[in-house]
């Protein structure tokens, strides 16, 4: 899994915090992700880079259902140099995923489909109709992708299936990608893997890239509608309507708070105060009477009383 972005789209919050460690519906990121794997998955490598000790710390602290090994980069090698920097000991096959990416996909089905094609990988493609961020897939028989661009100009994009960033690959994907240098995997590696075969697998379900406040807000609002936040409940005497996931510690007497919050970890919503569409990370205060709708809190932040909040990111200790 890749994780050494700087997640600059997420800033302030990521100077102090990586992306994927921002808790969405109730945890982080990075464990909405690892909720998709299938229980026979033998190991996670995380190609991490940017604040990866924090990430290490963290999953240490927290670990997942699978064993996790951490390979970490000096310099950002980009998607495809950070895969083959922590191409030791991968399987054959490999699912190759994004960490910021949220989603309805059944990675079995994904496998199974990559066993039954013979082809070098299997990437899973979702329909979005603004396709300028992405690469996008062109597909042929039986879904074969026959081309493929990164962000393209609308007028030349080849269709509206762009890359959702989980797939399935062969090692021998692995011997494509130059070793010891910054490599895109999506601009240098893709296009030459065409002819040996990479298919789609089109997702039906939900899908976003919390990649931006926007995406990740909504990414949250996805997750809570398909029953994947928690954990759950309104806070103890707190009035409002959830969702709404409380960590521990967080608490919002008299205050309003839902729908689609994440309280964090001694989050604190004071009288008064209504919170909707938002995250408050750990130590993030809204004070009497404030109000804050689409926002992100980053930790130890501060609403002053009274005041509104909308559509802002508060980095760490930040005062609004
Ligand atoms: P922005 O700076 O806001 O674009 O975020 P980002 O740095 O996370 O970039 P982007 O969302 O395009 O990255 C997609 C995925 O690749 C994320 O899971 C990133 O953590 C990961 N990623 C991006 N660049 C690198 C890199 O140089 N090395 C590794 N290991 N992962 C990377």
């Amino acid at each position: 899994m890749l994780i050494g972005g700087f997640g600059t789209r997420l800033r302030p919050v990521t100077y102090s915090v990586p992306k994927q460690l921002i808790p969405i519906a109730g945890q982080p990121m990075l464990y909405h992700v690892l909720d998709l794997l299938p229980s026979d998955v033998e190991e996670v490598v995380l190609a991490t880079g940017y604040k990866a000790d924090v990430i290490e710390a963290y999953v240490r602290a927290h670990p997942p259902r699978w064993p996790v090994r951490t390979v970490t980069e000096a310099e950002p090698l980009g998607t495809g140099g950070g895969l083959k920097n922590a191409s030791e000991g991968l399987s054959d096959p490999f699912f190759f995923l994004n960490s910021d990416v949220i989603a309805s996909v059944d990675l079995a089905a994904v496998a199974r489909r990559h066993f039954a094609h013979g082809g070098i990988g299997t990437m899973t493609l979702t329909e979005v109709e603004d396709t300028r961020p992405y690469g996008v897939a062109a597909l042929g028989e039986n879904d074969r992708i026959v081309g493929f661009v990164e962000k393209p100009e609308p007028e030349v994009a080849p269709s509206h299936w762009i890359n959702a960033g989980i797939a399935i690959y062969g090692r021998s994907v692995l011997d494509a990608i130059p070793a010891g240098r910054p490599v895109s995997f999506e601009r240098e590696v893709v296009p030459g893997l065409l002819a040996r075969g990479l298919f789609g697998f089109r997702l039906s379900g939900y899908w976003d890239d919390a990649g931006t406040p926007e995406r990740l807000l909504r990414a949250q609002r996805l997750l809570f509608d398909a029953g994947r936040g928690g954990p759950g409940g309104l806070p103890a005497g707190s009035l409002g309507q959830g969702p709404v996931a409380l960590l521990a510690g967080a608490s919002a007497r008299g205050a309003s708070v839902g729908p689609y919050v994440t309280l964090g970890a001694g989050a604190v919503v004071e009288p008064d105060a209504h919170v909707e569409n938002s995250v408050l990370m750990d130590g993030a205060r809204v004070e009497r009477g404030a109000i804050v709708t689409g926002s992100l809190l980053g930790p130890r932040s501060r609403v002053r009383a009274g005041h509104r909040v909308s559509g802002q990111v508060l980095g760490e200790n930040a005062e609004a």
